[in-house]
C-alpha cells in the first residue's frame, strides 16, 4: 500500500477525496512547521540522510536519501486495513471493529489520543539542543531521524483528532503545539516529558527507557476497537523500533567504551581518562527507568478497567494471551507498601491492567541490562549493571511518598536522602558528563567517551557523510 507523495500532505488516507479534512490539515501544517522551526533541532544543517516512509506494507516501506530537514515530508500513514477485523477483548469481543467513534466513547478516546499525541512533540523539544554536541555524524543523523519521526507521530494523532473528533479535536490539535516541554505556564501533560535531555547519555537512556514506554502504550492502542487508531499505531510501532535501536546500541557503546577504559587503566575511576564511570551509567539507568515507570500510571485504575471493557485499549499482544480476553473473573497480584513493608495483594485483573503492562515493559527493559552485562563480562570485568526495584524513586502509584532503595528496602526519608547521591546522578556527575559533550562532525570520527557503532545505517559505512552541515 503506497503513499501519495503528489499531495502537499503525503498520505494513504485519500485526503484528496475529503476536501474539508484536507483544508483543515493544510491550515494546521504551517503552524506545525513554525513549531518545528522554533522548537525543533537547534543545529542548522544542509541536509541529513533520512529514512522516509514510502509505503506501509510489510516489506520495504522506507526510502533513504539526503533531505534538508525543513523539507522532510511529514505525512499521514496508516497500516493497511484488515478485512473483517474483530474486537479482540472486552464486552464487545467478537464484534466488528469501529470505523467511526461511538458517541459514548468519544471523550475517552479523544483523551487517550491527546495524551499520546502530547508526548511526540515533547521529545523533539527535549532533544532540540543535542545536535550541538553530537559525538559523531552517525549519531547526529540518528537523532534527527528520531526527531522527524516523532514529528510525524504528532501528525498521526492530529489526523485522528481532525478526522474524527470535530471542532473539539481541532482545538486539541492546536493545544498540542502550544504546550511545551518544561514550560512553566503550559507544560507537557506527563512528567517524564518535562525533564531535560541535556546530554547524549540522557538521550540514549531516554530512547531506551522512555521511547520503550511509548512502544508499550502504542501496543495497547494498536489493539483498540477504534480501527483508525489501531492502524495508526501499528505503523507508528514500525518507526518506533529504530528509536529503541538508538537507545539500546547507544548504551551498548557507552558501556563498551567504559569497559575499555577500565581495562586499559585498571581502575573504576575512568573520569580523568575521558570516560563515563560505570556507577554514573548506573545512576542514569536508575533515573530514566524510574521516571519512565511513572508513565504507566497507578497500579490500580478503574479508568483503565473501563477502557479495556469498552474495547478502547487492550493489553500488550492481546491476541496472544491465553485467557478469555474479558477478565471479569480474573485476579492479578500487585505490590503495595503496608506498615513499612512491601506486600503483594490480590486484585481484580481488570483494575490492575496498568501493572500488567508495566510488567511486560520491565521484562523488556531487563534484556538491555543483560546485553550490557555481557559486554562487561566480555572485557573480563566482574562489575554489573541492574534495574533498580520498581518502587525506587517513584512519584506515581503505590510507591509514591515511600522511600525505597534500588535493592527494594523500605527506608525512612532521612536514610534515603542521605544515600540519594549514590543512586541518582549528582550535580557533579551531570557536570562530568556535560563536560565530555563536545561535537565531532568529521566523517568517521567519534568522541572519546563512546565506542563507534558496529554498523552504519542502511548498509552505509560508519564514515559515510550522514549529515552535511
Ligand atoms: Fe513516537
Ligand atoms: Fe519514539
Amino acid at each position: 500500500m503506497s503513499i501519495d507523495y503528489s499531495e502537499r500532505i503525503p498520505n494513504n488516507v485519500d485526503l484528496a477525496e475529503d476536501r474539508r479534512l484536507r483544508r483543515a490539515l493544510e491550515s494546521w501544517q504551517p503552524r506545525f512547521l513554525q513549531w518545528w522551526a522554533e522548537m525543533g533541532p537547534a543545529l542548522p544543517t544542509r541536509d541529513v540522510y533520512l529514512r522516509t516512509a514510502v509505503s506501509v506494507g510489510r516489506e520495504g516501506w522506507a526510502h533513504f536519501d539526503h533531505v534538508p530537514l525543513p523539507d522532510y515530508r511529514w505525512g499521514i500513514f496508516l497500516a493497511e486495513r484488515k478485512d473483517d477485523r474483530r474486537i479482540a477483548f472486552g464486552e464487545h469481543k467478537g464484534r466488528p471493529v469501529w470505523q467511526r467513534v461511538p458517541g459514548e466513547h468519544r471523550a475517552d478516546l479523544q483523551r487517550l489520543i491527546v495524551i499520546q499525541g502530547d508526548t511526540e512533540p515533547a521529545s523533539v523539544e527535549q532533544q532540540r539542543r543535542l545536535g550541538l554536541t553530537a559525538p559523531s555524524l552517525y549519531d547526529l543523523r540518528n537523532l534527527f531521524q528520531v526527531n522527524v519521526e516523532e514529528g510525524r507521530h504528532l501528525w498521526a494523532m492530529v489526523y485522528l483528532l481532525h478526522a474524527y473528533f470535530g471542532r473539539e479535536g481541532r482545538e486539541e490539535a492546536e493545544q498540542l503545539l502550544k504546550r511545551n516541554s518544561g514550560s512553566e505556564d503550559s507544560p507537557r501533560i506527563l512528567g517524564a516529558f518535562n525533564e531535560e535531555t541535556p546530554d547524549w547519555l540522557s538521550f540514549y537512556m531516554f530512547t531506551y527507557f522512555t521511547d520503550r514506554d511509548g512502544k508499550y502504550q502504542l501496543g495497547t492502542l494498536k489493539e483498540s476497537a477504534f480501527d483508525p487508531l489501531s492502524r495508526t499505531c501499528e505503523f507508528m510501532l514500525k518507526e518506533e523500533a529504530h528509536h529503541m535501536f538508538v537507545g539500546t546500541t547507544g548504551v551498548d557503546r557507552v558501556v563498551e567504551r567504559t569497559a575499555q577504559l577500565m581495562r586499559e587503566h585498571d581502575t573504576d575511576d575512568i573520569g580523568p581518562y575521558g570516560g563515563i564511570p560505570l556507577d554514573v551509567v548506573q545512576k542514569y539507568i536508575n533515573f530514566h527507568y524510574s521516571v519512565s515507570l511513572d508513565l504507566f500510571g497507578g497500579e490500580t485504575s478503574t479508568n483503565v478497567a473501563n477502557y479495556f471493557t469498552a474495547g478502547l485499549k487492550g493489553r500488550w499482544q492481546e491476541e496472544r494471551r491465553a485467557d478469555d480476553h474479558r477478565l471479569t473473573d480474573a485476579f492479578a497480584v500487585v505490590p503495595r507498601v503496608e506498615r513499612g513493608r512491601l506486600v503483594d495483594v490480590r486484585l481484580p485483573a481488570l483494575t490492575a491492567l496498568n501493572a500488567d503492562l508495566r510488567g511486560e515493559y520491565i521484562a523488556d527493559c531487563a534484556t538491555g541490562v543483560n546485553r550490557w552485562n555481557r559486554i562487561l563480562a566480555g572485557h573480563g570485568l566482574d562489575a554489573t549493571l541492574y534495574l533498580p526495584h520498581v518502587g525506587f524513586n517513584r512519584r506515581v502509584g503505590v510507591f509514591a511518598g515511600h522511600h525505597i532503595s534500588p535493592d527494594g528496602r523500605v527506608l525512612d526519608e532521612g536514610s534515603w536522602e542521605a544515600a540519594r547521591g549514590r543512586w541518582l546522578p549528582t550535580a557533579a556527575d551531570k557536570e562530568h558528563v556535560r563536560a565530555l559533550m563536545r561535537p565531532v562532525y568529521e566523517p568517521g570520527k567519534i568522541a572519546a567517551w563512546v565506542a563507534p557503532p558496529r554498523n552504519g545505517i542502511n548498509g552505509r559505512p560508519f564514515d559515510y557523510e550522514y549529515v552535511h552541515l
